[in-house]
């Protein structure tokens, strides 16, 4: 009973608050909220609980932050509702609390590992891969009997998930059959023998609950994950400070120029446990992934991670720049006056806790495939994952409406063309998309 209601107690101190809720109306609903994400301080070190299968569940449903895609906003915990918006239509995610009918009260062990695995839920209809079971097909079946444990100790909440929003022939689930066969390979995580024990608890982390794949790799035409071209950067659709749905873009991962080759293993750790390295602090979607799923994990884990990361091959997917000093002196005098007071005229920023901005040379943000959340932060400024962790920068300030269209394109473009960064020329319509 004990450890149950220590648990609750715990899991209301998640951040319900920052969930994904997409769906237009949600999103309008939201604007008068501020979109903070609620997280604890750090803990010292939480290690994986060794002899309670039920503590262990917990922490791997943490490391799959399940709670942030199956909480929507107000709701119980687990009820499901939030709503992604796709190419192919609006999905909201189940209820999967311990409710006989609403939720998956009444599933077997063996109908929640073919869920998870195979994406088959129990009824025997395919799921839609917004739920990430091309990731978590690779979680170990003792992992899964642990999650299943955790996730039938959730209270029942009665509150059914809504239908979802999908034309023809994306409403019609048997067509997944054949999207699998195309995409998707079933099973659970292979170790690699010439790999070290931490790379490989890294990679089973990262490429399984983690799911990091599903926001950095590039999708096809049909929304599967390119193999050929992993962790080289994505785009999705997530709120934007202020509660409006907007795109952004997850970063080349890779040791690419335009990736992570500037950062260290122990930055991309320190990132994932607090918010922030020497390199950048977290300030869109990451919030959530670290507040609510990363932050938690124990700084053996987040290690093992970020040696994993750090060892992904180079792919380079944002080109040299071409552009001549004529085309790039618009920016210049723009970025003098708006960001160089923070970032510096060389674009090296200064270190966290500073009064200055993050490095902007070598930044995977600033150099992304696609330019979506550069843009999103020029015009909405950062989210510090609150509370301010010490020594973390000030989050920075929202410049849209000192910015026109055509300037924040001038000075992106800027910061993506100069000192050796880069990045295609960003234009006024894509800045204009994002507002
Ligand atoms: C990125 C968001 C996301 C994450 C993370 C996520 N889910 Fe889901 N999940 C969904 C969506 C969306 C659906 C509904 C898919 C559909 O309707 O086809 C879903 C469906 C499910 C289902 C099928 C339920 C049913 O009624 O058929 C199960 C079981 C499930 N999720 C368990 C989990 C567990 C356990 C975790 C954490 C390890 C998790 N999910 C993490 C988005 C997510
Ligand atoms: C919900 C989508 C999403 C998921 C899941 C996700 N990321 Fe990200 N990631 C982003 C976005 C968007 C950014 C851009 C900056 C931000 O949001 O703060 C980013 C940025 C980063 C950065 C670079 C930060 C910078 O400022 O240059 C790193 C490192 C990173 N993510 C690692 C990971 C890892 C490791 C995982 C898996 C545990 C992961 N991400 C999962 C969306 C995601
Ligand atoms: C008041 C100081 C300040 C000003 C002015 C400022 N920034 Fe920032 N910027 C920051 C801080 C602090 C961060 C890191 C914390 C955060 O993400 O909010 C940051 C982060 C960034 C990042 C993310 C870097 C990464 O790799 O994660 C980019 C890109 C960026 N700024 C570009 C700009 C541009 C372009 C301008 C001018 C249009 C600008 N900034 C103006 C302080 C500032």
């Amino acid at each position: 009973m004990m450890t149950l209601f220590k648990m609750q107690a715990t899991l209301a101190t998640f951040a319900v608050a920052g969930t994904l809720v997409l769906s237009p109306t949600s999103a309008q609903e939201q604007a008068a909220q501020p979109a903070t994400v609620t997280a604890e301080e750090p803990a010292a070190a939480t290690p994986e609980p060794a002899n309670d299968p039920l503590a262990r569940g917990k922490y791997l449903a943490t490391a799959g932050n399940c709670m942030t895609c199956h909480t929507r906003e107000g709701g119980a915990p687990f009820a499901g509702g939030v709503a992604f918006k796709t190419d192919f239509g609006t999905i909201y995610s189940t209820n999967i609390t311990s409710d006989p009918k609403a939720g998956i009260g009444s599933w077997t062990q063996e109908q929640f590992v073919r869920a998870m695995r195979e994406g088959v839920r129990a009824n025997g209809e395919h799921l839609y891969p917004a739920f990430p079971y091309p990731s978590f097909t690779k979680v170990s079946d003792e992992d899964l009997g642990e999650i299943f444990a955790y996730v039938k100790s959730i209270p029942a909440a009665a509150t059914p998930s809504p239908a979802n929003e999908m034309g023809f022939p994306f409403n019609q689930r048997q067509l997944m059959s054949v999207w699998n066969a195309l995409f998707f390979d079933a099973g659970a995580f292979k170790a690699d023998t010439k790999q070290s024990t931490e790379w490989n608890r890294g990679a089973y982390l990262v490429e399984g609950l983690g799911h990091c794949g599903a926001c950095h790799s590039p999708r096809n035409f049909l929304g599967a994950e390119q193999a050929d071209q992993a962790m080289s950067g994505g785009v999705f659709q997530d709120k934007v400070p202020g509660g409006a749905i907007r795109q952004w873009s997850g970063v080349n991962l890779t040791s690419a120029e335009s990736g992570l080759k500037s950062w260290t293993t122990e930055d991309i750790a320190a990132y994932l446990k607090t918010g922030h390295s020497n390199r950048s602090a977290s300030f869109g979607p990451m919030n959530e992934v670290i507040g609510n799923s990363t932050r938690h994990l124990s700084d053996e884990d987040t290690l093992a991670m970020a040696v994993y990361v750090k060892s992904l091959a180079p792919i380079e997917r944002s080109p040299k720049s071409t552009m001549d000093d004529k085309a790039l002196r618009a920016g210049d005098t723009l970025y003098t006056i708006h960001c160089g007071t923070c970032h510096l005229p060389t674009g090296l920023g200064d270190k966290p806790g500073s009064e200055l901005g993050a490095p902007l040379v070598g930044s995977a943000v600033a150099q992304a495939p696609d330019p979506s959340s550069l843009i999103n932060i020029i015009l909405y400024g950062g989210q510090v994952l609150t509370p301010v962790p010490q020594k973390s920068w000030k989050s920075m300030k929202a410049l849209g409406d000192n910015l026109s269209d055509e300037d924040v394109a001038a000075v992106a473009t800027y910061v993506r063309t100069n000192w050796g960064n880069r990045g295609a020329p960003v234009t006024a319509a894509q800045v204009a998309q994002q507002r």
